[in-house]
C-alpha cells in the first residue's frame, strides 16, 4: 500500500508493515484462486491483480482481525475476498464508464474487450463468493451479498444519472455510500467477525470504516480534478467527461453563472474537452471553493471515523487505524 505523500502520525509503510505477513498471505491466496479452467479468465484475473493497487481494503479488514485477536486462515481468506470483489467491480466499472486506463495500465476492456471483460468481472465475483462459502458462516454470507447488491444498484443509480448536471449533494451522498462506503464498512465487519468481536464492536468498526470509505470516495472525486494522470493511474477530469457531475463541482454549480453552468454542460454533452478545457472547469471549481468544500466534507468523515476509533482500547492497531484516516484525506493517489 503506498498513499504517495505522507504527513500523518503513522506512515502508509509502517502501517503496511502491521499487517504485511498476513497480506502476503492474502496475495499469495488470490493468486493461487485466481486460476479458472479457462485460461482467458485466468490471464484477466492475473493481469488485474498483479497492477498493484493500494490494498486498502483488505488492509482494513486485518487491520479490524488485530484489534482482537491475530488473523487465522478465516481472517487472511477474507481480506482475499475482499480484494477479489474489489477487483471484480473494477473490471465491470471500466466497461460500465468506458475507461481506458486502470491502475496505470491499459484496463481489461481496452485488452480483451467489453464480452470477455464482462464474464471474467463475473467469475471473479463468484470466485470470491465460492472462497466465502468454504467458511461455512452465514452472517459472512449475509454480508457479502448484502453489499454486491447494494455496490451493483449503485453503479445503476450511476448509470442512470450520467450526463446529468442536476446531482444534489443528498443523491451524490447516496451514491458514495454505496459505491464505496458500503464495501469499507463490510472489510471492518467482517474482520471483526473473523477477530471475534461483539455485536456492538463489529458495529462501531463497521461505522468507522462507513465513514472512512465515505471519505476515501469523495478525495477520489476531488483528486480527480486536481491530481496528475502518472500520479493517479487514471486520467485526470474523467469524471465529467464520463457524464459524472460530482461533489466539488455541484458545490461549484451552486454558485455558478448560467454561462458558467454552460460550460459544465457543453462538457457533459460532447464528453469530452474539446469545446471546454479542463483547466477552464478546473478553475470554475476552484474559484468556486468547490475543491475547499468537498474537503471539508471528507474531514467530517475523517473526524467522525477518528473518533469512533478512539473508544477502542490503545495499540499500535488501533493508532493504524487512526492514522489511515489521516492518509486517506491527504492521499494524493
Ligand atoms: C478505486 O479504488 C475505486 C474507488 C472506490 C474510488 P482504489 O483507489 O482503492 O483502487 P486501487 O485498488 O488502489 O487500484
Ligand atoms: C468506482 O467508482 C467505484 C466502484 C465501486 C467500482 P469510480 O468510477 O468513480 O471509480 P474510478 O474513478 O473508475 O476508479
Ligand atoms: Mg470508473
Ligand atoms: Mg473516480
Amino acid at each position: 500500500m503506498s498513499f504517495g505523500k505522507l504527513g500523518a502520525a503513522l506512515t502508509a509503510r509502517e502501517i503496511q508493515s502491521l499487517v504485511a505477513g498476513d497480506l502476503e498471505k492474502a496475495e499469495a491466496f488470490i493468486t493461487d484462486e485466481c486460476v479458472g479452467s479457462v485460461e482467458q479468465i485466468s490471464e484477466i484475473a492475473r493481469y488485474l491483480h498483479s497492477a498493484g493497487g493500494k490494498r486498502i481494503r483488505p488492509t482494513l479488514l486485518l487491520l479490524s482481525t488485530r484489534l482482537f485477536r491475530e488473523p487465522d486462515t478465516q481472517a487472511i481468506q477474507l481480506a482475499a475476498v475482499v480484494e477479489m470483489i474489489h477487483a471484480a467491480t473494477l473490471v465491470h466499472d471500466d466497461v460500465i464508464d468506458m475507461a481506458t486506463t486502470r491502475r496505470g495500465r491499459p484496463s481489461a476492456n481496452v485488452i480483451w474487450g467489453n464480452h470477455a471483460s464482462v464474464l471474467a468481472g463475473d467469475w471473479m465475483y463468484m470466485q470470491a463468493f465460492q472462497v466465502a462459502l468454504r467458511q461455512r458462516n452465514f452472517h459472512v454470507l449475509d454480508v457479502l451479498i448484502s453489499l454486491t447488491q447494494m455496490m451493483v444498484e449503485g453503479e445503476l443509480i450511476q448509470l442512470q444519472r450520467i450526463g446529468r448536471i442536476d446531482v444534489s449533494e443528498t443523491d451524490y451522498m447516496e451514491l458514495i455510500d454505496r459505491k464505496t462506503a458500503a464495501l469499507f464498512s463490510a472489510c471492518a465487519r467482517l474482520g471483526s467477525i473473523a477477530g471475534g468481536a461483539d455485536e456492538a464492536q463489529e458495529q462501531r468498526l463497521s461505522e468507522f470504516a462507513w465513514n472512512l470509505g465515505m471519505a476515501f470516495q469523495l478525495v477520489d472525486d476531488l483528486l480527480d480534478f486536481t491530481s496528475r494522470e502518472k500520479i493517479l493511474g487514471k486520467p485526470v477530469g474523467n469524471d465529467l467527461q464520463e457524464g459524472k457531475v460530482t461533489l466539488p463541482l455541484i458545490y461549484a454549480l451552486e454558485d455558478a453563472t448560467p454561462a458558467e453552468r454552460q460550460l459544465v454542460e457543453t462538457v457533459l454533452r460532447d464528453g469530452n474537452y474539446s469545446r471546454v478545457p479542463l483547466s477552464r472547469i478546473q478553475d470554475l471549481i476552484k474559484d468556486k471553493r468547490g475543491i475547499d468544500r468537498a474537503r471539508e466534507r471528507a474531514q467530517g468523515f475523517t473526524d467522525r471515523a477518528r473518533h469512533l476509533i478512539a473508544t477502542f482500547p490503545e495499540s499500535r492497531y488501533q493508532a493504524a487505524m487512526a492514522a489511515v484516516t489521516d492518509l486517506v484525506t491527504e492521499r494524493d493517489r
